[in-house]
């Protein structure tokens, strides 16, 4: 190679890795859901459902955040491929200016229905997010002026919103807390989710949001938790479960479809987290896992029993783990779906268009 050609090279290095440097694609991005995404909301709560504590955040520059993950989560990923130089604050330390830039108001533990995850303790829930988000415009329209530079500003940033995977592990399917097991079919229990998730997405609308990317449930009959507890060759997954999330998912997508007819000045995607999660362990090895049915971090069968201890030593080949720990999926995972939501492999991972392209429209 000529010395131009190694000049180029460099440069081409350099571009890429700083690549997060400059304008990001959009001006701001505002994340809500529950532990896949909490960044340290829970950490001031009296909960159980907390990771701020190793191993978590074993492979995260800052160590353990709250982040239920050995390293990134999605949307820290998600922040990355959009082009921002840090990864969005949550609500509970974001200040000033940083607001500007999006918060993430997710928190461990929390669901569309208000008493979901109540077992584990304090959470904020998907409505108490949205108050939160409330309160966040208020302080955009003072730094901003006035309501209307809020409103053109707010409506240029990207709204990723994933919750339900609590209503069905965390209420459910948990029939020794919950009984909304026996008082609905899993037809009728998505049906009440969805009409109370849609309320709270208008309201998210009503208070400026136009792009949203809403997050379908993974398949939670294949958790290691689900696995170690009603599998019998403790490989193969939980079809009773993964059958109710695919009935929400359905009717997910077709609310993508009602809010575009309905709201010609907004767009909304559908994330197929499920898909995109059951092509990783179907095909592990084009991935570069070996294990799909085991938490690198945990306790008893599947590692899933009970989830990662504070100070457990976690497994050492963590890229080779599709989960990190009972419930919630590792880095390695987390990078792939994240890629797939952000750029679409294949044309069921993100409808009608995927984040990428929503940043653009
Ligand atoms: C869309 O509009 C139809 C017809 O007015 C209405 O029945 C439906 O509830 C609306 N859906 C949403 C999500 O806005």
């Amino acid at each position: 190679m000529g010395k131009l050609g190694v000049v180029c090279l460099i440069l081409l290095v350099l571009n890429f890795s700083f690549g997060a440097r400059g304008e990001p694609q959009v001006p701001c991005y505002f994340i809500f859901g529950d532990s896949l995404v909490d960044n340290g909301n829970n950490n001031q709560l009296r909960s159980l459902a907390r990771a701020d504590y190793l191993p978590y955040g074993i492979d995260f520059p800052n160590g353990p955040t709250g982040r239920f993950c050995n390293g990134k989560t999605t949307v820290d990923i998600i922040a990355e491929l959009l082009g921002f130089d840090d990864y969005i604050l949550p609500y509970s330390t974001a200040r000033g200016r940083d607001i500007l830039r999006g918060v993430n108001f997710a928190s461990a533990a929390a669901g569309i229905r208000e008493e979901t995850g109540q077992q584990l303790g304090g959470r904020i829930s998907f409505s108490g997010q949205v108050k939160n988000y409330q309160n966040t415009v208020s302080q955009v329209v003072n730094i901003l002026g006035d309501e209307n530079t809020a409103a053109n500003y707010l409506s240029k940033c990207i709204y990723s919103i994933g919750l339900g995977s609590n209503d069905y592990l965390n209420n459910y399917f948990m029939p020794l807390y919950y009984n909304t097991g026996s008082r609905y079919t899993p037809e009728q229990y998505a049906d009440v989710l969805i009409q109370q998730y849609t309320e709270q997405l208008q309201a998210l609308y009503n208070y400026g949001a136009r792009k949203f990317a809403l997050i379908g449930v993974g398949a939670i009959g294949c958790s290691p938790n689900e696995l170690a507890q009603n599998s019998q060759d403790g490989r193969t997954c939980v079809a009773r479960i993964n059958s109710a999330n695919e009935i929400f998912n359905n009717r997910l997508k077709a609310l993508v479809d009602q809010f575009n007819n309905n709201n010609s000045d907004a767009k909304f995607i559908y994330i197929n987290a499920y898909g995109i999660f059951q092509d990783m362990i179907s095909r592990p090895s084009t991935y570069g896992f070996r294990v799909t049915n085991a938490g690198c971090c945990g306790v008893g069968r599947n590692n899933g029993q009970i989830t990662c201890l504070p100070y457990q030593t976690p497994c050492q080949n963590r890229k080779e783990y599709v989960f990190w720990d009972a419930y919630h999926p590792s880095e390695a995972a987390n990078t792939i779906i994240a890629r797939r939501s952000y750029s679409a492999e294949s044309p069921s991972d993100a409808y009608p268009i995927d984040i990428r392209r929503l940043a653009q429209v």
